[in-house]
C-alpha cells in the first residue's frame, strides 16, 4: 500500500516508515519539519509540507495514489501547551480538519490516527480502559481529544475507517540504530536518563511528592517498534471494521525512580539527580488497561527493563 505518514520525520513516525518499507508498504511522509529531521525521511518519497495546508494535502494524497493515511503529525510538548494553547489547538485540530477534508477530496478511506493516554487526564482507576472518561488536564490532551472527537463524528459521514490509538508513554530506539528518539528540546525521561548517565551530566527529575508509592510519576511504557507493529496490525483491521479505538499500553506501570534505578543498573553508573516541583498538567499516574488490546493485538511487547538494558548494551558496545 501506499501510506501518506504526516509527521513521518519526527520520532514515531520515522520509525513507523521505517517497519512499514520493511514490511512492503510505501512511506510518503509529509512533515513541515517544524520539530523532525530531513535525514530520518529514508524509507520513501517526502512531501515538504503543513498539514494545515489542505491543498498541499490533496495534491500529495492523490499524486501517490494513497490508499491510506497515518496521521501522527502534532506539536506534541505538555508543558509548551500549558504557554501556547492556541498553537497547540490550531496545528493539531486544525490541521486534522484539514486532513479530513483533503482525504474525502482524494477518496481515501483509511486512517490511523495517533491519539495519547493524555486524552484521560488523572486516572480514577489503577489501570485506564478505553471507556474511562476523558477529561484532559492540558491543553495539549485535549488538542488531541478535540481530534478524536472531530475524527470519530466526520469519519463515518466522509466514508473513512479509523483507527485512533491511545498511546501511553513512547521509549527506545531502532535496532539498528540508523533513527532514534530524538526531540528539541528533549524532554522525554528515557533520552534523558541515558544522556546523563553517558555524559556524567545531571538528570533533572520533575516531579517527587506525587501520590504514588515512591512520589514519582508512574508511566507505562511502550516500546516504539512495538507501538509501530500495532500501527500495522491497526491498518489490517480497519480493512474490514469502521472503527477502531484502543489503548496501546503493557498494563504496567513503572515510576521515574524506578526507571533511573533501572539505567543506574544497567550503566553501572550512579546519577547526578536535581529535584524540581512536579510539571504542570502532568498526572501523577497513568497506566493502560489492555484488555481490549490483546482482543486485535497478540503481541510480546518489549518492557522498560528490556528497552533500557539495549540500550544500555548498546552504548556500552559504541
Ligand atoms: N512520544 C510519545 O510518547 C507519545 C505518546 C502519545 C501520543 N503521541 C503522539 O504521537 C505522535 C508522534 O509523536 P512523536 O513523539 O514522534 O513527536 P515528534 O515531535 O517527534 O514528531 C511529530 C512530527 O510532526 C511534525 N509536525 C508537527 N506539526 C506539523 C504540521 N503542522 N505539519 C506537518 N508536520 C508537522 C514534526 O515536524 C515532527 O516531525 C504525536 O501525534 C503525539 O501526540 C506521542
Amino acid at each position: 500500500m501506499n501510506i501518506l505518514v504526516t509527521g513521518g520525520a519526527g520520532y514515531i513516525g520515522s520509525h513507523t516508515s521505517k517497519l512499514l518499507k520493511k514490511v512492503g508498504h510505501t512511506p510518503i511522509v509529509f512533515d513541515n519539519l517544524s520539530n523532525g529531521w530531513a535525514e530520518w525521511v529514508k524509507y520513501g518519497p517526502f512531501a515538504f509540507g503543513d498539514i494545515r495546508n489542505e491543498e498541499a494535502l490533496f495534491r500529495t494524497l492523490s499524486g501517490f495514489q494513497a490508499d491510506a493515511v497515518i496521521h501522527f503529525a502534532a506539536k506534541a510538548y505538555v508543558e509548551e501547551s500549558t504557554r501556547l494553547p492556541e498553537e497547540y489547538f490550531d496545528n493539531n485540530v486544525s490541521g486534522t480538519i484539514a486532513l479530513l477534508k483533503a482525504m474525502r477530496r482524494a477518496g481515501t478511506s483509511c486512517l490511523v490516527f495517533s491519539s495519547s493516554c493524555a486524552t484521560y487526564g488523572n486516572a480514577r482507576t489503577p489501570t485506564i480502559r478505553e471507556d474511562h472518561p476523558q477529561e484532559p488536564t492540558n491543553p495539549y490532551g485535549l488538542s488531541k481529544l478535540m481530534c478524536e472527537q472531530v475524527i470519530r463524528t466526520a469519519a463515518p459521514v466522509l466514508g473513512i475507517r479509523f483507527a485512533a490509538l491511545r498511546y501511553f508513554n513512547v521509549i527506545g530506539n531502532d535496532p539498528d540504530g540508523e533513527i532514534y528518539e530524538r526531540h528539541e528540546p528533549e524532554t522525554h525521561v528515557l533520552p534523558n536518563l541515558m544522556r546523563a548517565a553517558q555524559t556524567g551530566g545531571s538528570f533533572s527529575l520533575f516531579g517527587t511528592d506525587h501520590p504514588t508509592p515512591d512520589g514519582t510519576a508512574v508511566r507505562d511504557y511502550v516500546y516504539v517498534m512495538d507501538l509501530a507493529e500495532a500501527h500495522i496490525k491497526a491498518l489490517d483491521i480497519i480493512a474490514s471494521r469502521d472503527r477502531l479505538i484502543s489503548n496501546v499500553g503493557l498494563g504496567k506501570g513503572v515510576s521515574v525512580r524506578e526507571l533511573l534505578r533501572t539505567v543506574e543498573d544497567a550503566l553501572k553508573v550512579k546519577l547526578n539527580v536535581l529535584e524540581n516541583p512536579i510539571r504542570p498538567g502532568d498526572p501523577p499516574e497513568l497506566v493502560a488497561d489492555n484488555e481490549f488490546l490483546k482482543t486485535w493485538f497478540s503481541h510480546e511487547f518489549k518492557t522498560a527493563e528490556d528497552v533500557v538494558r539495549s540500550l544500555a548494551a548498546r552504548a556500552v558496545g559504541s
